[in-house]
């Protein structure tokens, strides 16, 4: 299969769709997959109420079966029609959904039988969440249905936050990428299930634990450990080079011989150390750190390195989503085969 790569126009305020929205929306109303940019990393959607649809997404990112997708919506009025909102929760939801919405977090909801089961893996309850990238909205909004998105990487590996990302992932596995920029916040969405006026975080992402709590309490669960929720397996973002997390590398010296790449957050003109640095924000912001963290990984894992060092990041914030992030890419299971590849 040949992967086109169609620039979106992202002008709303043009009266007919752009070529790449017609493009996409056609492609979708046929049942195939394509990869659309959303405000937080680039996504393989397809129609959500298809069955079908949703298993060429498993299959171009050979993804295990048991792993739920994320159901996007194209306008709020669709939540009752997916989800069975609890009515003791139904105000809370209304509450953070008016907070977040569009935007990037995620919401764990009972599902209603509209939503196939390949979605969900078999699961009663459903991720739902409404992007705010204009150019998601204008294709989703002309498809007019639920679009059900995974982040367009194949299993295990790194989320891609540009269209090349993708393209490097999935070229000759999916029709079409619509190339809308590289994507604002750089990682996944938050991910959040509610009970009883409390927020568990299932994912660490854009919208903080800091800024949860003044919903509900709030708790946390992962980030390494339980794999309850199966995006939560340990070795989720993995580049292929190892790569250690290390607290400065002022104080770390590679062994002879040994080509290892430095992702910076304290030390910068440590070039003669290492082979290559890619520093996450010369400024210390952690917008910044996030939206550059998945490109850098994938830079530094091209570099052909024997190791890839990471210095900590404040887990304060967004601090701790990347911390989420570099921790589960550092890790490496006892038996190397149980990898996702
Ligand atoms: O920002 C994002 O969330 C991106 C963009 C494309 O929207 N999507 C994304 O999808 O990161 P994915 O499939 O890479 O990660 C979705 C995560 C998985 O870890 C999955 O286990 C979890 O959401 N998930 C989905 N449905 C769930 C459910 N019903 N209960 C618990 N976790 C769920
Ligand atoms: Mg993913």
């Amino acid at each position: 299969m040949k992967t086109e790569i169609v620039a979106a126009i992202n002008d709303r305020r043009r009266q007919s769709p752009s070529p790449a929205t017609e493009r996409a929306v056609e492609l979708l109303e046929k049942g195939e997959p394509v990869a659309l940019p959303t405000e937080t990393v680039y996504g393989l959607a397809a129609d959500a109420l298809n069955p079908i649809a949703v298993a060429k997404i498993f299959e171009a990112k050979e993804r295990p079966h048991f792993d739920p997708l994320i159901v996007h919506l194209s306008a709020y009025d669709w939540l009752d029609r997916v989800a069975a909102v609890p009515d003791d929760e139904r105000q809370f939801i209304g509450k953070l959904a008016d907070h977040f919405w569009p935007g990037p977090l995620s919401i764990v909801l009972p599902k209603r039988e509209i939503i196939p089961d390949i979605v969900t893996a078999g699961l009663d309850t459903v991720a739902v969440r409404i992007s705010s990238h204009p150019v998601f909205e204008q294709i989703i909004g002309g498809f007019g249905r639920p679009l059900a998105a995974p982040s367009a990487n194949r299993f295990g590996r790194v989320s891609p936050t540009t269209a090349e990302h993708v393209y490097d992932e999935l070229d000759g596995r999916i029709p079409l990428i619509v190339d809308g920029g590289p994507t604002a916040h750089g990682i996944e969405s938050t991910i959040v299930a509610v009970r009883a006026g409390r927020i568990d975080i299932l994912r660490r992402g854009p919208i903080t634990s800091e800024q949860l709590s003044k919903f509900g309490k709030i708790d946390i669960v992962g980030p390494i450990g339980k794999a309850s929720v199966p995006g939560q397996l340990p070795a989720h973002y993995a580049p292929r080079t190892p790569l250690r997390l290390i607290e400065n590398a002022g104080a770390f010296s590679p062994e002879e011989n040994q080509r290892v790449g430095l992702l910076a957050w304290n030390s910068v003109n440590l070039e003669e150390n290492f082979a290559i640095v890619r520093c996450l924000s010369e400024r210390q912001d952690f917008r910044q750190a996030a939206a550059n963290l998945f490109c850098y990984l994938r830079e530094l894992d091209r570099a052909d390195l024997d190791l890839i060092v990471a210095e900590q990041v404040p887990l304060r914030g967004l601090g701790a989503a990347i911390m989420d992030r570099l921790q589960r890419a550092a890790y490496r299971p006892l038996d190397e085969q149980d990898r996702p590849q």
